[in-house]
């Protein structure tokens, strides 16, 4: 089983299948030069299904996919349908921009995917155009709208809270859970990278519950069994929930229980830390299911306890986001 040496039980395998996106987040595409992996340094389908099986036989159960933006990935539902159908698997989730996910939907729903993360920081048109480079908020919307209508459940909206880009829409973005049963989740910004937004002050959790006090009394959600570090809370009458992921200002460590499998093939026992086991290289040089099983035992006895990433200092950490996942 994978249990690290602080006896936290590694049961969530994060994926990322490609590091290429259809937007360019300003918060995430890096300054200066920005390599993308050759095709064939991403790993296939296949390699990750049988490295998944490898992971549900040491204890994963949730599973869910990344980028990058997952969807400009050809062929996703049939991995997606594939890691579905593996006995041991609980829950299997999705992260998107939603650019594509209207129409990808029906085939992600009938692969098995009941619940979706769709990211997405600004209401304002002209806002989203400068902050992820596309003209595409009304797209992102309608897939919204079309998630809940195919019945996915629950539809979460990824918001990372940014000083100067939405700290005036804060309220609006919550006002989302009101009417429909979406779930608006604010994530600290984490100075990953070099990106065009890593310098600036940080917008934390207790400012944000403070910005949408005007909204009413947050209402404690209890947690259930497969829950992430998200704290969550409904608004007065409200048919979804407002979650907050505070990543900087309330370490959430002690209770991670995630591995990472990066686009090109390695296991990151944690996002902060730049250290990585290679499953790609045996993989591809004939080891067997016992020696990748070895290297994610490797990784997850080399899990960090905590990491020291202190409000508005960069994050030592050299991998993009895209790559790792998020
Ligand atoms: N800090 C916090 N969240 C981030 N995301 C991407 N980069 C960062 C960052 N530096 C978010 C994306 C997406 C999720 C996978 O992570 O917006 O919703
Ligand atoms: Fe693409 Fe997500 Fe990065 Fe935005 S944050 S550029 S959607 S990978």
């Amino acid at each position: 089983m994978l249990i690290d040496p602080c006896n936290r039980r590694l049961n969530y395998l994060r994926i990322s299948v490609t590091d290429r996106c259809n937007l360019r987040c300003a918060y995430c595409i890096p300054l200066g030069e920005d390599r993308r992996l050759d095709h064939a340094e991403i790993l296939r389908y296949e390699e990750i299904l049988r490295l998944v099986r490898i992971g549900v036989g040491l204890g994963i159960e949730k599973v869910r996919i990344t980028g990058g933006e997952p969807l400009v990935r050809r062929g996703l539902p049939a991995l997606l349908a594939a890691i579905h159908r593996l006995p041991g698997i609980r829950d299997l989730s999705l992260t998107t921009n939603g650019l594509l996910l209207e129409e990808h939907l029906d085939a992600l729903v009938a692969a098995g995917l009941r619940r979706v993360n769709v990211s997405l920081d600004t209401l304002k048109r002209e806002r989203y155009r400068d902050l992820t480079g596309v003209d595409a908020l009304g797209r992102v919307l309608a897939a919204v709208d079309a998630a809940l209508a195919a019945g996915l459940q629950p539809v979460k909206i990824n918001v990372v809270a940014l000083r100067g880009v939405n700290e005036d829409e804060l309220i609006d973005l919550a006002r989302l859970s009101l009417a429909r049963p979406l779930h608006v989740r604010f994530i600290e910004f984490m100075p990953i990278g070099a990106s065009r937004l890593a310098g600036r002050e940080p917008l934390l959790v207790p400012e944000i519950r403070r910005r949408l006090s005007p909204l009413g009394d947050l209402v404690p959600v209890p947690p259930g069994a497969m829950d992430g570090p998200a704290q969550r809370f409904r608004l007065p009458g409200a048919a979804g929930e407002i979650g907050f992921i505070p990543a900087i200002s309330h370490h959430f460590c002690s209770r991670c229980n995630r591995l990472r499998l990066t686009a090109a093939g390695r296991l990151r026992p944690c996002l902060l830390s730049d250290r990585e086991e290679d499953l790609k290289g045996p993989l591809r040089s004939g080891a067997t299911d016992g020696e990748l099983a070895a290297i994610f035992l490797a990784a997850a006895r080399h899990k960090p306890s905590d990491h020291n990433l202190a409000a508005g200092e960069p994050a030592h950490v050299c991998c993009q986001m895209r790559s790792i996942g998020g």
